[in-house]
């Protein structure tokens, strides 16, 4: 009998932590004695059922081949052609084929750190910063160096400093209502940013799944539609929390070689997105009011956001600060030094509330102090009794 010769093992590329925080704390909001202000979740009202269910029923009677066959890798063209209208109307002026569509913007990452990473490269990010966009540069190989931010987003002064000490190849950031900190990067900054990309020369990933969820001031242009930014600037879109994050579907908005670049590891992943679920966002958006459907998301979020503000302060320990967001989904809370947000969470749950604590979404040196809270999930008076149950908690 031949002795049995094991595979080679598995590769461990990721830098952070196998198994994602936020997933275990999603799986508590399974407890229904559990209110979670832990994930990112749309609030489920917002999602549009019937509609969604007449698109499909659209996609799959009037046009059956183009949502059952296979297609084209950049995408679906009606789709890309609605997208591009809407970002050209949101002020950057794109032709469809300047997009690919993605499965969510998550795949938009990974596609682009295939095309534009090599193990050992450098990549900028914000401290903090989106956790799974952390794991996707840990697994390209990439050495992840965090730059500083304040509640203007990152620190341009910071950036420059890492850009001359560290060469980076490219920065990713998420300039409106970031995730996790809910913070928008300032228009002053976002200039600044382009302008030292130009001079410099990194690339810029601009990550905006929440820009549409504005609920207080004025919309800031995209720093990918800065002076300068156009060939090194590439902007991700999503589909996820402006219609339905089941649907899997984002976009790259990237300079021509890039974006062929892309196509081509895209077609390596997966060939292409689902054609149903292309043409059925299509019709969708083709046919629906789709600005009518944000104003009632913002007006949602908006009362939401503000109905936590009102709450923290009976909430924290004294001495906390957090953030005012603008828009997006989330608000980032500091305790006072000492605290470990990690270490308390098995103690909110017991209270039946949870958040996500601070420190994964860390590139360096994490902030045990710190955590995430989404306030787009729950209704008023829930938000209300999690936060009265935070409060006791922490206590
Ligand atoms: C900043 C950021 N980028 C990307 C994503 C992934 O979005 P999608 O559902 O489109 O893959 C998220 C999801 O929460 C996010 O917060």
């Amino acid at each position: 009998m031949p002795s049995r010769v094991p595979p080679p093992g598995l590769v461990h590329r990721s830098g952070t932590t196998g198994s994602s925080v936020i997933r275990e704390a999603l799986a508590l909001t399974n407890r229904p004695d559990v209110l979670s202000f832990a994930g990112g979740l749309p609030a489920s009202e917002l999602l549009d059922i019937e509609g969604l269910r007449t698109a499909y029923d659209h996609a799959l009677t009037e046009h059956p081949l183009r949502a059952l066959q296979y297609s084209v890798t950049d995408g679906d063209p009606r789709l890309r052609e609605l997208l591009a209208d809407r970002l050209t109307q949101r002020g950057l002026s794109v032709p469809p084929d300047r997009l690919v569509i993605t499965t969510g913007a998550q795949q938009a990452l990974a596609l682009l750190a295939t095309a534009l990473l090599k193990p050992g490269d450098t990549v900028a990010v914000e401290e903090p910063t989106y956790l799974a966009a952390l794991q996707c540069f840990g697994y390209a190989g990439a050495r992840v160096i965090s730059v500083r931010t304040d509640d203007d987003g990152i620190d341009i002064d910071a950036l420059a400093h890492v850009v001359e000490r560290d060469r980076p190849r490219l920065l990713y950031l998420v300039p409106d209502f970031q995730n996790p900190t809910g913070r928008t990067l300032a228009l002053a900054r976002r200039e600044a940013l382009a302008r030292l990309a130009e001079t410099k020369g990194f690339w810029i990933i601009e990550d905006d799944p929440y820009g549409e969820l504005r609920f207080h001031g004025a919309r800031l242009p995209w720093v990918t539609a800065q002076e300068g930014a156009h060939d090194r600037s590439v902007l991700v879109g999503s589909l996820s929390k402006i219609l339905a994050p089941g649907l899997r579907l984002g976009w790259i908005c990237a300079p021509p070689a890039l974006r062929q670049a892309c196509v081509l590891a895209k077609q390596a992943a997966d060939l292409h997105s689902s054609t149903v679920d292309q043409a059925a966002a299509a019709h969708y958006l083709g046919t629906h009011d789709i600005d009518a459907r944000l104003d009632h998301a913002r007006a949602l979020y908006r009362d939401r956001c503000a109905a936590m503000l009102t709450a923290l302060p009976g909430a924290l320990p004294l001495g906390s600060t957090w953030s005012r967001p603008d828009g997006g989904m989330f608000l980032w809370a500091k305790l006072p030094e000492g605290h470990d947000t990690g270490a308390l969470l098995p103690r909110a749950v017991d209270h039946g509330v949870a958040y996500v604590p601070g420190a994964p979404f860390f590139a360096g040196p994490p902030d045990p102090t710190t955590l995430r809270l989404s306030f787009a999930s729950h209704g008023l008076q829930d938000i209300e009794e999690g936060m009265r149950r935070l409060g006791k908690a922490f206590t």
